[in-house]
């Protein structure tokens, strides 16, 4: 029998914000054992392409980039997530990735190729092509194997600024005639997605749910090891 596999989970949203919440459901429902990582917790430092890792492929830097590296390193699968700032990745999912990405190319040594990987990407207007694309070619960079990917609705900022149902440079102004009411019923969450239009109360946990399940099958007695 092979060894037990193990799943990393990562995401560069907001403490408990809804990138957290869709790439923790993918890994839920998996039912492998996982490492969740908020890069919340982290404040990351970007690549000065200083070439210290090129011997070692640890980045030289002390902010812990190092240790999520090795985790991710040693799972059999990885979920990562990125909110959509300004129509791409936002800025600490781009400065994980190139530290990332460099710090494990050289020597064409690629210690995650082959990783069977999905990225989520989540945005106010539910429109995240541009979240996906950006960190599509930094799995590809790592020679990660993209095996599915979704866009997913979050919560702009915008509803809990105080200011949001009237604010005409707001992000509700893009999803609602304003003024509008916040509540329930029209702030989005894995439950209730498109709430302006579409598919008003789409549930998308059941595609985040089917994301975790065919991550997890990769891994079923009958495949062929990956
Ligand atoms: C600085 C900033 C810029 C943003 N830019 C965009 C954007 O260009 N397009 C969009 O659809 N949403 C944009 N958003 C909305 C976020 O993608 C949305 O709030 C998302 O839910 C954040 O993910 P989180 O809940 O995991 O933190 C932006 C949010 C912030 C804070």
């Amino acid at each position: 029998m092979g060894k037990s596999k193990k799943i990393v989970g990562i995401s560069s949203g907001r403490e408990g914000g809804i990138t957290d919440k869709a790439v923790k459901k993918i890994l839920e429902a998996s039912q492998l054992p996982y490492d969740f990582i908020s890069l919340s917790s982290f404040e990351l430092l970007t690549c000065n392409a200083c070439n210290g890792c090129v011997t070692t492929y640890q980045c030289v830097k002390d902010d812990q980039l190092n240790e999520i590296c090795d985790i991710m390193q040693q799972a059999d699968g990885i979920v990562f997530g990125a909110p959509e700032y300004w129509n791409g990745a936002n800025g600490k999912a781009r400065v994980f990735w190139e530290r990332i990405c460099f710090s494990t190319r050289h020597n064409a040594q690629f210690p995650l190729a082959g990783t069977p990987g999905i990225i989520v990407g989540v945005s106010g207007d539910g429109d995240s092509r541009e979240v996906l694309q950006d960190i599509r070619v930094f799995f590809e960079d790592a020679r990660i194997k993209l095996i599915d990917s979704i866009e997913v609705q979050g919560e702009y900022a915008c509803f809990t600024c105080g200011y949001g149902e009237n604010c005409e440079v707001g992000g509700l102004a893009d999803i609602y005639e304003l003024p509008t009411i916040i509540n329930d019923k029209t702030t989005p969450s894995l439950c209730n997605q498109y709430p302006h239009k579409l598919q008003p109360g789409k549930d998308i946990t059941k595609q985040l749910t089917r994301l975790g399940k065919a991550l997890a099958n990769r891994f079923s007695a009958n495949q062929p090891d990956i």
